[in-house]
């Protein structure tokens, strides 16, 4: 039996049932679920029982992986395999993380509307994110569907922004939460990085909208115009109708299409209960601005 593709929206999000992703997927299987991964941006395979050796192994299916940014940092001890990044809010003693920790500081930018790795010149294909424990309440993950939000631009803006390039720093999105302690190899790391702001999908043909809240600049616009523009863009894409809403069950992976998504985390009581969700993340194949044929000056 091959794997069983529900729609949860027309052409957003789907479940995926009768297939076990702890073992090694046959390829009629796995043809099968990047077929659906063209068509349903997000996802949901639930009842997943992974090790970190078998979540990373189905990762591998789809590219090559990232190493977690928490690697950078020498000052604490990582919980996970450095190719998994540690969304939830536990130590490496897998107790909660406290208020004031850094971790905990910097995983808060989760909660703004972003793709990942968009902060990366090569950034995320695709991320995989797997949950171990959830709280009774809260903690869902948002998606919003950015080529709907595309075919959704009046055509002008559309004109208006093909072509542009926005600049995205991890610095960006984590200063709008006055979060700005970062260490030198990290800044370094996190120089702003040119993204096309219209990508074309190959896979599917779709166009789709490519912004995050780490994007901070458009090359060629003045700040407060480009800045007003980024949000704008954000806003119009995460209207209700373009988001879907992820509650969490024990064991669901979730799957979703960087280059055509953004996600944020919702709020829980995080000093109360553990949230223990680890996530394989997909380099893409190329920078965004080398797929669309743009040549971008070093800024
Ligand atoms: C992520 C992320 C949000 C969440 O894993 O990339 O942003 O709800 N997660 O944990
Ligand atoms: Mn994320």
């Amino acid at each position: 039996m091959t794997v069983t593709v529900q729609p949860i929206t027309p052409d957003f999000a789907a479940e995926v049932g009768d297939v076990d992703l702890g073992k090694p997927l046959g390829a009629e299987d796995l043809a099968a679920i990047r077929a659906a991964f063209a068509k349903y941006a997000v996802l949901v395979f639930p009842d997943q029982s992974f090790t970190d050796e078998s979540h990373l192994d189905f990762a591998r299916n789809f590219g090559p992986l990232e190493t977690s940014v928490f690697a950078l940092r020498k000052d604490h001890k990582l919980r996970l395999n450095p190719h998994l990044a540690d969304v939830g809010n536990l130590d490496a003693e897998d107790a909660i993380l406290q208020a004031a920790n850094r971790v905990r500081l910097y995983n808060l930018g989760n909660r703004l509307w972003h793709t990942d790795s968009s902060f990366k010149r090569l950034p995320a294909y695709c991320s995989l994110l797997h949950a171990r424990s959830i709280p009774p309440i809260g903690g869902q993950t948002e998606f919003a569907d950015m080529r709907a939000a595309y075919d959704a631009l009046p055509e002008a803006t559309q004109r208006k922004i093909a072509g542009l390039v926005a600049y995205h720093s991890l610095m960006t999105s984590r200063s709008k939460l006055g979060f700005s302690d970062f260490n030198d190899d990290e800044r370094k790391a996190f120089e702003p990085v040119p993204q096309v702001l219209v990508r074309r999908l190959q896979d599917s043909g779709r166009m789709s909208l490519y912004v995050a809240s780490h994007a901070g600049a458009i090359g060629g616009m003045p700040d407060g115009e480009a800045k007003a523009l980024l949000q704008q863009l954000i806003d119009h894409a995460t209207q209700r109708q373009f988001v879907h809403s992820h509650r969490w069950r024990e064991k669901d992976l979730v799957m979703w299409d960087d280059r055509c998504t953004m996600h944020r985390g919702m709020p829980f009581d995080d000093q109360r209960y553990k949230r223990d969700m680890r996530r394989a993340t997909v380099s893409d194949v190329a920078p965004t601005c080398e797929q669309m044929g743009l040549a971008v000056a070093a800024e």
